[in-house]
């Protein structure tokens, strides 16, 4: 109990508010989004509300607000209580806190404007990738600072995967930030071609490795064990799958770029190193499941619980299918349709988003003093809703997808196409409307979510959550 005074909390709150606020403002501009692709008449004629500045809002608010905000969390929490030490500075913890918010506020003013470097998830201009840079060192002092004064031998897993995603970013946002700057809002890639086209999509790919990867297994590895209260199936399992999604994942990122100017080499060679990838990934699916092993029946009773395995399903399932989806014959049907669309929805959605969820479910009482959040059963039905939510969307987006692709290449005897353009977009326009309601169902989870948090966060103290100590089956 004495070392619980010890860690800094505060900064892990305040964090953890900023998930729920920015979830829900990403969230609900993909509901926006969503809904101008079934009617484009929700473009409403304003320059700021078109589909093509909001869709980066969304994509940027969702990763880098709603993502990110949660594995500063997660990350300062998991590295204080497993290093048995306080944040290495509570000033810099703090300083990262406000920067990044600074940082969103900046993408939330900028994008709609229509301020874009034009490379995805990588849009923003140069000063505030500038900004990105510092702050970003601030948090990597902060972690690395608080293992190196830790006050047990061991560094524990969840660690490896935290430090992997920082160090990750840091090379990444540097090397594909790499640009002129023409005036204050605007500056080029110093890149061209195909080159800025490969390290863009290096940088892609491994945003989606290091940060919708690994910085989500650092909380499968803390949180999971935590609250099955077993250890993790096999540590040695989680060393190995480590270094080799961490090795595997740099190579795959020419897999979006088939069928271009990439030379045919560099294609053939992300599709082998996306399929290898699969055998890393998986391993970490089976690890986090196995954990729960012998304590199968708490699911029934434990919505955190089904939050996390089902979030490691999903994880299953969207690195089954990137895999496939490399396959170049397999892209050449997905590739430009809303099959893609269903992959990263299946990843974000229900990986992603209820890995998080589910963490900051466990993390939310321990902030407040409290044993429990303030209602299990509201927990239980945003799980029900959002995985009813995310159900609708992945379906309608995998069937309109495959659609979309068979009716593109379909000819008729003479060779002409068989369906004009627009045909296969009259076509889509059902499975928009569903991906809608999906959308407004996983927003309400977010609502419910942010409404027992408060609720939670509010009011007098109870008693502090009972943290078990994490059991580990390694020396
Ligand atoms: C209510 C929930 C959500 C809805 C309704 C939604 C909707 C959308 C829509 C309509 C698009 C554009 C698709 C297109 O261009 O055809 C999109 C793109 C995207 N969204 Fe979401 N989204 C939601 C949540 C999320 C979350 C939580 C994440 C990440 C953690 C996410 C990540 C992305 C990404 C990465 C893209 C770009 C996909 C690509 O380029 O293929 N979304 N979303
Ligand atoms: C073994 C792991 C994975 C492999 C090999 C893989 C492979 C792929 C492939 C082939 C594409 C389509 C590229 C194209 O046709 O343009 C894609 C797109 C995408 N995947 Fe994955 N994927 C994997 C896991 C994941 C996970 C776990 C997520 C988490 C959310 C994810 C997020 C995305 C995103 C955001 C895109 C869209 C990129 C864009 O075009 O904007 N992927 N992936």
């Amino acid at each position: 109990m004495e070392k619980e005074l010890n860690y800094n909390y505060q900064i892990v709150k305040q964090f953890t508010i900023a998930t729920v606020f920015w979830g829900i403002v990403g969230m609900l501009v993909g509901v926006l989004i969503a809904a101008q692709l079934a009617w484009p008449a929700l473009n409403l004629d304003t320059a700021w509300l078109t589909y093509g500045r909001l869709r980066p809002l969304h994509t940027n608010a969702v990763i880098f607000a709603f993502g990110i905000n949660g594995l500063f969390a997660a990350s300062y929490y998991v590295v204080q209580r497993t290093c048995q030490t306080r944040l290495f500075s509570d000033g810099l913890a703090q300083f990262t806190f406000w920067g990044w918010q600074f940082i969103i506020v900046l993408a939330a003013v900028t994008l709609p404007l229509g301020l874009t470097r034009g490379k995805e998830y990588a849009e923003l201009e140069w000063p505030i990738t500038l900004i990105i840079a510092v702050v970003w060192i601030a948090y990597a002092i902060v972690f690395f600072g608080t293992l190196i004064k830790r006050k047990v031998k061991h560094i524990y897993v969840a660690n490896w995967f935290f430090a992997s995603y920082i160090l990750a970013v840091t090379i990444l946002h540097v090397v594909n930030g790499m640009s002129m700057p023409a005036t204050l809002t605007k500056s080029y890639s110093v890149y061209t071609g195909v080159q800025d086209a490969m390290i863009q999509w290096w940088y892609g790919h491994n945003a989606v490795g290091f940060i919708l990867t690994a910085g989500y297994l650092g909380m499968v590895y803390y949180f999971i064990p935590k609250q099955a209260n077993r250890p993790v199936y096999s540590y040695r399992l989680s060393i190995v799958h480590f270094w080799a999604l961490i090795f595997t994942y740099m190579w795959a990122g020419p897999h979006h770029l088939h069928y271009t100017a990439l030379p045919d080499w560099a294609q053939s060679l992300g599709m082998v190193f996306s399929l290898v990838l699969l055998a890393p990934s998986w391993g970490g699916m089976i690890n986090g499941i196995m954990t729960l092993s012998g304590a199968w029946h708490k699911l029934r009773q434990d919505p955190l619980l089904k939050f996390m395995i089902v979030s490691l399903s999903f994880y299953g399932i969207s690195t089954f299918e990137g895999p496939m989806m490399s396959i170049k014959t397999v892209n050449a049907l997905s590739h430009y349709t809303d099959w893609t669309v269903a992959h990263v929805h299946g990843g974000a959605l229900g990986w992603v988003g209820f890995i998080t969820m589910g963490s900051l479910y466990y993390m939310i009482p321990r902030m407040a003093g409290k044993t429990s959040m303030h209602s299990t059963k509201l927990i239980d039905l945003h799980f029900w809703v959002a995985t009813i939510g995310i159900v609708l969307y992945i379906a309608a987006m995998w069937i309109a997808g495959v659609m979309q692709g068979l009716m593109w290449r379909a000819v008729n005897p003479d060779g002409t196409l068989t369906y004009t353009f627009v045909e296969g977009v009259k076509a889509t326009f059902p499975y928009y409307v569903i991906r809608v309601g999906g959308g407004l169902l996983y927003l309400s989870g977010m609502l419910i979510m942010a409404y027992n948090t408060w609720k939670t966060l509010s009011g007098t103290k109870t008693a502090v959550a009972p943290i078990p100590a994490l059991a580990t089956n390694h020396a």
